[in-house]
């Protein structure tokens, strides 16, 4: 062991289901060999932060403190971690473990977001029964497989939304080979929603913005969509019909919705389900029959792709429109998100003036 700096971390935690955080504290585990403990300076809110404070997901594990786009800087390193050192600006996502052993069916393929021994960034237990907890807080520790250098021309609030976000919805594009002339539709224009329109975009296909709130038009258009479809508009939506190589879905739209979303698709077409909605799909067989669409999902993202989604948003000037709330303000901007105002990413700062040597 190595000794961290940090005994105690102080955090904004929900004690029960609902979206009030109140300040908490918490021991974290032991700084081992290969861990990595940074001051967060940046946590975005993404929409499962939601999900998990409102118990939609069933979560028993309060109290949680949530956030899994993070970004700050190292203040101690166990002595096997060499890729960061003290005083590196790093990021981490939605997982900070997986056994990445030869024998791991998962690991062994890099697929580390599956492995079954995986834990992620907060809403999980480690194998010695502590749980994880996130980013609305001073501080964390975590194994260094999971912590990201931050290539230096990346703005560090901006690049906070990409540890999620970000990296949801590139590592499935770059998994199925999304590519030029290709026709990509995008539902929901939210955090992941915004960020996804650029990536396809500077992969160079068209893509097609669906959205249910009309004034996110203009700005759609200008982030590199080719269309914009008001999914209230039904002429709107016909012109599309049979048309989309690719759907990534990440609105938390009815999910009985997914029947007229088949009807976008060309023959063979794929619709990847990002988003998480309440409920389950309704999907009639013969619409799918038909039309021999691929229905399929992808989860978080694994070591390699987030390296890849830093790498290419880095190169292709890619970073998510951001509002920035105090972390002390964290319950207004939960709120605000909640309220779907978000535009289209917040991220929440800590001032520096936090005094972490307790
Ligand atoms: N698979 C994964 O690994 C993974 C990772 C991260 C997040 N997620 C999930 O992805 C989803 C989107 O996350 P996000 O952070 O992008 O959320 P977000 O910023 O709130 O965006 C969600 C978008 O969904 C659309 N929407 C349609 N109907 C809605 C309704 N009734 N209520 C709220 N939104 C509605 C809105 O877009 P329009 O106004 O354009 O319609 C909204 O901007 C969440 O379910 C989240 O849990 C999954
Ligand atoms: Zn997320
Ligand atoms: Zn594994």
């Amino acid at each position: 062991m190595t000794n961290g700096k940090i005994n105690t971390i102080r955090g904004w935690a929900a004690k029960e289901a609902g979206i009030k955080v109140e300040p908490w504290t918490y021991t974290p585990r032991p700084l081992g060999e290969n861990d990595v403990e940074i001051k967060i300076d940046y946590c975005g809110i993404c929409g499962t932060d939601m999900h998990i404070l409102k118990g939609t997901r069933g979560t028993d594990l309060f109290p949680v403190i949530v956030g899994h786009e993070i970004v700050g800087r190292v203040i101690a390193v166990g002595k096997n971690v060499t890729h960061v050192q003290v005083d590196s600006i790093v990021g981490v996502g939605a997982q900070v473990y997986a056994c990445h052993k030869s024998t791991c069916r998962e690991c062994s393929r890099g697929l580390d977001p599956h492995c079954p021994n995986k834990v992620l960034t907060y809403n999980s237990v480690y194998a010695d029964g502590k749980q994880a907890q996130g980013g609305y807080a001073e501080a964390i520790r975590v194994d260094g497989n999971y912590v990201f250098p931050i290539p230096e021309n990346l703005d560090l609030a901006h690049a906070a939304p990409l540890m999620c976000a970000g990296a949801t919805v590139f590592a499935p594009m770059l998994h199925k080979g999304v590519k030029k002339g290709d026709r990509v539709g995008i539902i929901g224009i939210g955090g992941l929603g915004h960020l996804a329109i650029q990536y396809a975009n500077a992969l160079g296909a068209e893509v097609v913005a669906f959205s249910h709130s009309p004034k996110k038009r203009e700005e759609s258009l200008s982030l590199g969509a080719t269309e914009f479809v008001d999914t209230s508009k039904p002429e709107e939506v016909a012109a599309i019909r049979g048309t989309l190589q690719y759907l990534f879905v990440t609105s938390n739209t009815d999910p009985r919705n997914y029947n007229d979303f088949v009807t976008w698709m060309d023959i063979e077409g794929q619709i990847i389900l990002l988003a998480l909605p309440q409920g389950n799909l309704e999907l009639s067989p013969g619409v799918i029959a038909r039309s021999k669409v691929i229905i399929t999902g992808s989860f978080i993202a694994g070591i390699d792709d987030i390296k890849r989604t830093l790498e290419f948003s880095a190169r292709h000037g890619i970073q998510p429109l951001i509002e920035k709330f105090p972390m002390n303000k964290v319950n207004e901007a939960l709120e605000y998100f909640d309220n779907g105002k978000a535009h289209y990413r917040i991220v929440l700062t800590n001032d520096g003036k936090t005094d972490i040597a307790h």
